[in-house]
């Protein structure tokens, strides 16, 4: 529940169940697998200060503006954003409280662990609440008589970094003026290159640990070693986020995929200015533990972090080598269709992009939809449709999926159809269960969206 009241406007959209899962600290459990994926990453950070306690509620000014993201970045929008109000929301991400504990100052690595909230798809691999953690290495020019000296430094460093033999894909340069810009003004080429090199080599070895680890426990389990097969794989990638430059994710591949793990990036200066360490220079990195977890221990539906049941937790044990999860029962999935006409005054629905890794900003969420001010019905977003589907099924609610999509030739109107597929983690649901749930469900896109049910 909310720690405080906070004064409630146009804005909030916290829904009761949200509310009613906030602040299970799922990362400091003691031996829940969130807990030991935590743990095990946080090891391969030695000397770095980890903070897993902090509170889930900031700023939009903490969660946004302090990361130099614009006044239009489509992840402030209220389909993709859990407000508490215009100015107070369930951080989105642990990169919130980077400016926070940059300006703290009391240690040059920092990991952040904690809850995160999204409006989002519902299905296996998506949970309105998820965990992130935040990585960051500073060097400060100040300690250092020339910035050379610290250029030496970082490099000093970056060689004492263990050695690994996985086979690294990084094609492109380490900055590029249209795609990856270095930041001229307040970096040197050399800066860039090394506090590159630095954050590649350190994130590497994370990931040969991870994977390591997850390869023996695939093996223990008769499952088949993946490296056995062929060595490990990684490839960097460009990307952009509003808090580094130059950015790259992380890619791994696993099991035939290539599987998306991080964002990471040198600090953008500006930020470390507004934090009062201007002369720190360093990168950051974030990852999603879930996803992390879910390879890990090959935990086949991310419903089952918030499980309670014995049958579950008493699996995981943090003072032993990683063993995979054992499904102690599969009840029979019961699926339902809805299908609906949008009212005609609905602007084109926008659909969720597709599964980015829990670690990356969901790019183009949605339209930037502004509360309705003249009392018109809402307009309907497909998270909206999530939403009502876990308020009202909660945890027995397994996917949620667009399948048919049309626009009546003469008339206009758009037609939806979803598949609602239900699925209780603990028990066989009734087919009267299923359908009093499906019914809600459809009834409550009627009253609060005005779409008519076909
Ligand atoms: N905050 C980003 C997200 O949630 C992840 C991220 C990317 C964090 C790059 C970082 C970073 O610290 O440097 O999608």
């Amino acid at each position: 529940m909310l720690p405080e009241k906070y004064p409630t406007d146009s804005w909030t959209n916290v829904p009761p169940t949200i509310l009613a899962q906030y602040g299970r600290r799922l990362h400091v459990q003691p031996n829940h697998p969130l807990s030991i994926t935590r743990k095990l990453i946080e090891s391969r950070f030695p000397g770095f200060r980890n903070h897993n306690d902090l509170p889930g509620i900031v700023t939009v000014h903490q969660n946004f503006d302090s990361l130099g993201f614009t006044a239009d970045h489509p992840g402030r929008s209220r389909n993709d954003t859990y407000y508490i109000n215009k100015d107070t929301l369930l951080r989105t991400h642990t990169s919130a409280h980077e400016v926070d504990v940059f300006k703290a100052n009391t240690s040059n690595g920092y990991t952040i662990s904690a809850d995160v909230y999204r409006r989002d798809a519902v299905d296996r691999s998506h949970y309105p609440i998820f965990h992130q953690m935040e990585g960051a290495l500073t060097w400060d020019r100040s300690d250092f008589k020339t910035r050379q000296a610290c250029v030496d430094q970082i490099t000093t460093d970056f060689e004492k970094l263990p050695k690994h033999d996985l086979v690294v894909e990084d094609p492109n340069p380490s900055f590029h003026a249209e795609r990856n810009p270095l930041q001229e003004k307040h970096h040197t080429p050399e800066e860039a290159e090394i506090i590159g090199a630095h954050l590649k080599r350190s994130l590497e070895d994370m990931v040969v640990t991870i994977f390591t680890e997850a390869d023996k426990a695939l093996a223990a389990a008769g499952q088949g070693s993946q490296a056995e097969q062929e060595p490990l794989k990684v490839r960097w990638v460009e990307a952009f986020f509003p808090h580094t430059s130059p950015s790259w994710e992380l890619e791994v591949w696993w099991r035939g995929d290539w599987l998306e793990v991080l964002g990471c990036g040198v600090i953008d200066q500006p930020l470390l200015v507004r934090a009062d360490v201007p002369d720190r220079i360093g990168w950051a990195f974030g990852i999603g533990l879930e996803r992390i977890a879910m390879l890990l221990f090959g935990i086949p539906d991310i419903r089952l972090f918030w499980s309670k049941d014995a049958r579950f937790l008493s699996q995981f044990d943090e003072g032993k080598p990683i063993r995979r999860f054992q499904a102690f029962s599969k009840h029979p999935a019961a699926p339902r269709d809805v299908s609906f006409w949008l009212p005609k005054s609905n602007a084109p629905v926008v659909a969720n992009t597709p599964a980015a890794a829990s670690s990356a900003p969901s790019p183009a969420g949605g339209q930037q939809t502004e509360p309705s001010l003249d009392g018109a019905a809402p307009v309907f977003h497909e998270n909206d449709l999530m939403e009502i589907a876990r308020n009202t099924a909660g945890d027995d609610v397994e996917d949620v999926k667009l399948i048919d999509d049309f626009v009546h030739p003469k008339t206009g109107r758009r037609s939806l159809c979803y598949r609602i597929t239900y699925r209780s983690l603990e028990k066989t649901l009734t087919t009267e269960e299923a359908n009093a749930l499906h019914e809600r469900i459809s009834q409550e896109l009627v009253s609060d969206f005005g779409v008519q049910l076909r």
